[in-house]
C-alpha cells in the first residue's frame, strides 16, 4: 500500500475562530502544521503518494507542503468547488491514484493524531481479503460518534450514526477515521455528487454482502475538533505521550521554538508550546497551552489549557482558563475570563470586563492586516 487520500475539506466550524483562516489540518500542533504529524507517520508506514481532497482554504495545503519533498513523499491537490461530503471525496481525489483495482489504499481524516499501527492495518486487510477495514477505538462516551460494532470475527454488524438514547449504544467501538478500501471499491463510489461515507457508502457495502473488517486498536486516538481537544493533542505530542517523528524538538514539559522570548522567571509546564516570536514576560504561568507565532504574554498573566492565536496579546495579570483567544485579538490586564470564552480575531477586552469595542485589526491567512475594517466581536460558547 503505498498510496493514500487525505480528508481535508471540512470547515472545522468547532475550532473557530482558530480556523476562519487557517484550516484545521493546517493549524500549529506541538510546533508544525497539525497535519505533519500524521504525514510522517504514513510515511514511516510505506506510503509514498498521497492525495489530498481539500475544499475549504484548499490553496493552503500546497502553499504549505509543496511537492512533498521535505517529507519524503509525493504529494498531490484535488480541490471541490463545492464540498462532496467524505465519500464524494474519496471518489473525487481517486481520479489521481495510480494503483491497481484489488490494490489496498489508506483513506484518513485529516484531524485526528493517532498511533494505529497502519502497517498492520494493511496486512490484516490483504490477509482477510476485506473491501474495506476500518481502524476502530473504544470510548467511554461514544455519543458524539458513529459507533461500529463487530462479529468475533471483526466482521463489522452495522454503522450507527451519532447515537442517541441509551438502546441505541450497543458497542462502545467507534469508527476512528482512517480507513483501507480495495482500491476498486471506491471507483464505486458514485461520482459528481455530495456522498457521507459514514452515512451512505458504508451501509450499503454492509447491504450488498461486501466484507467490511473493523480493527480495534487501542493506542493513542485524538480528534482535533474542539478547542479541549485541540490543546490536549497538542500538549501530548510536547511531552511524548504520542510520538511524532516531526516533533520539532526533544520530548518535554514545554516547546519553546527558535525566535520566541520566554523570561527566566516565567513557568512554562504541561506541553506549552512557544511559537517563534512569540513572548512570555516575567512571573507569567502559561500551562498546557498553544501560544502562536507572535503572540504576547504579559507579566503574571496566568494562562491555562488556552489557545492564543498569532499575534494575540494577554494583558498583566490576566487569568484564561480554556480559552480561545483569536488572532491579533487584545486582552487588556486584570481580566479573568470564564472557561469556554472564545474570543474573535482582532476583538479587544478592556479591563475588568468582556464588554468589547471592534477593532481596526483583521485576520488573513498570512497574519494581522491592519485594514481600518471593525472585525466581530467576541462570542462566549
Ligand atoms: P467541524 O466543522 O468542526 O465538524 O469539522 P470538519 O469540517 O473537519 O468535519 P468532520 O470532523 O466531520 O470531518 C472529518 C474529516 O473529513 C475532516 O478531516 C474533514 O476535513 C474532512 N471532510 C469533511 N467534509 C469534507 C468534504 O466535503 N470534502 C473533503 N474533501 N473533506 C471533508
Amino acid at each position: 500500500m503505498t498510496e493514500a487520500i487525505l480528508l481535508v475539506g471540512g470547515q472545522g466550524t468547532r475550532l473557530r475562530p482558530l480556523t476562519s483562516h487557517i484550516p484545521k489540518p493546517l493549524l500549529p500542533v506541538a510546533g508544525v502544521p497539525f497535519l505533519t504529524h500524521q504525514l510522517a507517520r504514513a510515511a514511516e508506514a510505506g506510503v509514498t503518494r498521497i492525495v489530498f481532497a481539500t475544499s475549504y482554504l484548499a490553496d493552503l495545503f500546497e502553499e504549505e507542503f509543496g511537492d512533498g519533498s521535505r517529507l519524503g513523499l509525493h504529494l498531490e491537490y484535488v480541490s471541490e468547488e463545492t464540498a462532496l461530503g467524505t465519500g464524494g471525496a474519496i471518489r473525487n481525489a481517486a481520479a489521481r491514484l495510480r494503483s491497481a483495482p484489488d490494490e489496498p489504499v489508506l483513506v484518513f481524516n485529516g484531524d485526528i493524531i493517532s498511533g494505529v499501527d497502519i502497517a498492520a492495518l494493511r496486512d490484516g486487510h490483504r490477509a482477510s481479503g476485506a473491501d474495506v477495514t476500518l481502524h476502530l477505538k473504544r470510548v467511554a462516551d461514544p455519543r458524539a460518534f458513529g459507533l461500529v460494532p463487530t462479529d468475533a470475527d471483526g466482521r463489522v454488524e452495522a454503522f450507527l450514526e451519532k447515537p442517541q438514547t441509551p438502546e441505541e449504544i450497543t458497542t462502545d467501538q467507534i469508527n476512528a477515521g482512517c480507513y483501507v478500501f480495495t482500491r476498486s471499491v471506491i471507483d464505486r463510489i458514485p461520482p459528481g455528487r455530495a456522498v457521507s461515507v459514514e452515512r451512505e457508502t458504508f451501509p450499503q457495502l454492509l447491504a450488498s454482502g461486501a466484507h467490511v473488517r473493523g480493527v480495534v486498536d487501542d493506542g493513542y486516538w485524538l480528534d482535533l475538533g474542539t478547542p479541549a481537544a485541540f490543546v490536549q493533542g497538542s500538549a501530548d505530542l510536547v511531552r511524548g505521550r504520542i510520538a511524532s517523528p516531526a516533533l520539532p524538538g526533544p520530548v518535554g514539559d514545554a516547546l519553546v521554538l527558535p525566535g520566541a522570548r520566554v523570561h527566566p522567571r516565567a513557568l512554562l509546564s504541561g506541553g506549552t508550546v512557544v511559537a517563534a516570536g512569540a513572548v512570555v514576560a516575567e512571573g507569567a504561568v502559561v500551562e498546557g497551552s498553544v501560544v502562536m507565532t507572535g503572540a504576547h504574554i504579559a507579566a503574571r498573566a496566568s494562562v491555562h489549557a488556552s489557545v492564543v492565536g498569532r499575534h494575540a496579546s494577554i494583558g498583566e495579570g490576566s487569568v484564561l482558563n480554556a480559552v480561545v483567544v483569536g488572532d491579533g485579538a487584545e486582552v487588556t490586564e486584570g481580566n479573568e475570563l470564564p472557561p469556554g470564552l472564545r474570543i474573535a480575531c482582532g476583538a479587544r477586552l478592556p479591563a475588568h470586563g468582556i464588554r468589547t469595542s471592534a477593532s481596526p485589526v483583521t485576520c488573513t491567512a498570512q497574519g494581522i492586516a491592519h485594514s481600518g475594517v471593525p472585525h466581530a466581536s467576541p462570542a462566549a460558547h
